[in-house]
């Protein structure tokens, strides 16, 4: 099983995602393949957003090795599922898909949360330090939700 996760900047919310999946996922002895982009060509080549790194750390999970890169029509391809973390995400996303086939991978990462009163996952870049780690407990909860439903398939 092959899954993207995927925002605006790629270093925010979809390195987080990719940290915290990757990290649950061994947890539970669950194969998976994950990585992160973005929409936009903002932060190619860039690490994970001081903030995203520092509250990633708070959790012993570490994210300073990933650099941003933007998505590609190939991981239409290469993945089984692309999971976005907003509708902006999730419509620029069903914009590059080239068939039916890549439309159906396309999904928000928030569809697999239990009771997070959200359907997005807010963009902290803009906010205060705080945001990050709400963040981080929204993301943890919908890969836990993820996780689930994997094992279940
Ligand atoms: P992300 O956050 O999509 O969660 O990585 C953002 C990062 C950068 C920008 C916007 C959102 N930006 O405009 O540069």
């Amino acid at each position: 099983m092959n899954i993207l996760m995927v925002c605006l900047g790629n270093i925010c919310r979809s390195p987080m995602a990719e940290g915290i999946l990757r990290h649950l996922a061994h947890q539970r002895g669950i194969n998976l393949s994950v990585d992160s982009a973005g929409t936009a060509d903002y932060h190619i080549g860039e690490a994970p957003d001081r903030r995203a790194r520092i509250a990633m750390k708070r959790q012993s999970m570490s994210i300073e090795d990933l650099r941003g890169r933007q998505v590609s029509l190939q991981d239409f391809s290469r993945y089984d599922m692309l999971l976005a973390m907003d509708n902006n995400n999730r419509r620029d996303l069903l914009r590059l898909a080239p068939d039916d086939a890549a439309r159906q991978k396309v999904e928000l990462l928030l569809t697999f949360a239990s009771n997070a009163g959200l359907t997005e996952v807010p963009d902290p870049y803009y906010g205060p330090d705080s945001g990050f780690d709400e963040t981080f407990h929204l993301l943890e909860n919908a890969c836990n939700g993820l996780l689930d439903a994997i094992g279940k398939r």
